[in-house]
């Protein structure tokens, strides 16, 4: 296959991963940030963010890879385009495109045949708003294709090379062949379709995982009040070839830089064309109410939580990132500083994320340290340092040794066999889990 040169606008997660994996094919990349530091960076071969194996390609690929601030650079050398930008969500719950209307800005007014393509998370009928906008600018011949991207962070790199789909929607044919062309050598399932229908079915697909999410998290809390074990009817549903194993693993709730806003989007966008979309909206409410959860986990324990010491374990919003964007923890720490808590935090890779995202909370990359004298701790992320969390050391340290897991990454039965109380999220025998009885505590919890 010929290799061409690629443009990139944006080197965010989506924008460095692309253009690590188009260099990895043997292309040509140049990439435009407007943050001059993330430029920097980049430049010097390092990542800005924690993102797993993302080093190792741009560092393979260093000299395929240019990055600038500079968009003529890109426009000078590239004929295709893909536009990364970050679309997050506004106060009113709608996606903020203004990160793409700036690239249209700045879209220079090139003569040759150019192709934007679109990997953003956008709005149905935005393909159709930008094409419309490069008509009556003149542009007619710059080309617009929707090439939405799937990939999750933390498996972002693995996620691009062996997608399960790749979804290109184009108004032309012979542009969608163009993009479809660069995913042949992946071998990977090219999903062709008009460019609305390839907006819906990145949005659709994460509001899918994201009901699947809140669907196991109510079963699980009928479960709780039941006495049935939903790690047990999950692994049984799942087993089920009709719906699978994925996303049924009960916990605190989804959190990070996409599922929030992207369902938050796909719901406003829904009702600003009058329909109220009430599945999605309930999946929301779910969501907002499992972080809180917790809350009511420590305080069935502890009592009144003010004056209490809590570690929050795994800050990020999941695994294998730095990424603290809607992170649950987030919420958490605001509800506990609130209630009059000492919130401490432990996370292995994000503690400068967590330094600017979470006022008020002590934070220490030893666990240790974070549990000592704590009343209770709290697993947020299930990062695979905690599974080792019910140990002797972490015991011996803690005022209370009182694990609330939110992310059942704990055996149960082996973390009260070491001598902890352990609360799981819709485990069976949280019910009959009781911390030794108090004078202090029942007192507090008539306040
Ligand atoms: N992060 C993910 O896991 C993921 C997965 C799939 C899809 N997406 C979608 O991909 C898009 C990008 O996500 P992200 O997480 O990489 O975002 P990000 O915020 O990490 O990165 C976006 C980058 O775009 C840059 N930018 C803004 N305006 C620009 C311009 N005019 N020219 C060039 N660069 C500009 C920003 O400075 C930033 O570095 C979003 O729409 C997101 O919803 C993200």
């Amino acid at each position: 296959m010929p290799r061409e040169p690629i443009g990139i606008l944006g080197a965010g997660w989506v924008g460095s991963v692309t253009a690590a994996c188009f260099a990895e094919l043997g292309h040509d990349v140049v990439v435009r940030d407007v943050d001059p530091e993330r430029i920097r960076l980049f430049s010097s071969g390092r990542a800005p963010f924690h993102e797993p194996g993302l080093g190792a390609h741009l560092e393979r690929n260093g000299s395929r890879l240019r990055f600038t601030e500079d968009a003529g650079e890109v426009f000078g050398s590239a004929r295709i385009v893909f536009v990364c930008v970050g679309t997050p969500s506004t106060h009113s719950g709608d996606a903020d495109l203004s990160a793409v209307h700036r690239v249209l800005d700045e879209l220079p007014d090139v003569d040759e045949r150019v192709l934007l393509v679109m990997k953003s998370t956008v709005p149905v009928g935005t393909g159709e708003k930008v094409r419309n906008a490069l008509d009556a600018r003149g542009l007619a011949h710059v080309g617009y294709v929707s090439n939405p991207e799937f990939l999750a962070e933390g498996s972002a790199i693995r996620d691009f090379m062996h997608p399960d789909r790749v979804v290109v929607g184009a108004y032309a044919e012979a542009e969608g062949d163009a993009v479809a062309r660069l995913y042949e050598p992946l071998g990977a399932h090219i999903v062709r379709s008009d460019v609305a229908s390839a907006e819906m079915i990145k949005l659709a697909s994460n509001a899918f995982l994201v009901t699947r999410i809140s669907f196991i998290n109510e079963i699980a809390n009928v479960c709780e009040v039941t006495g049935a074990d939903v790690v047990k009817v999950a692994e049984a549903i799942g087993l089920d070839h009709r719906l699978g194993p994925h996303f049924l693993r009960a916990g605190i709730g989804y959190g990070g830089s996409c599922f929030p806003k992207d369902s938050l989007a796909l719901k406003q966008l829904a009702a600003n064309s009058g329909y109220h979309f009430q599945l999605l909206s309930a999946v929301i409410e779910v969501n907002e109410l499992q972080k809180r959860r917790v809350v009511h986990k420590l305080q069935k324990h502890l009592g009144s939580l003010r004056g209490k010491r809590d570690a929050l374990l795994g800050l990020s919003f999941k695994p294998d990132t730095d990424d603290m964007r809607e992170a649950p923890s987030i919420v958490l720490a605001g509800r506990l500083l609130a209630e009059g808590v000492e919130v401490r935090g432990w996370d292995p890779v994000a503690l400068e994320e967590a330094r600017r995202r979470l006022a008020g909370v002590a934070l220490s990359d030893s666990l240790l340290e974070t549990v000592d004298g704590a009343d209770a701790a709290v697993i947020v992320t299930e990062w695979p340092e905690l599974r080792g969390l019910a140990s002797d050391e972490v015991r011996a340290g803690m005022r209370t040794p009182f694990i609330v897991d939110g992310r059942n990454l704990l055996d149960p039965e082996e973390t009260r066999a070491a001598g902890f109380v352990y609360e799981g999220i819709g485990r069976a025998a949280s019910l009959l889990a009781e911390l030794p009885e108090t004078p202090e505590r029942d007192s507090e919890a008539a306040l």
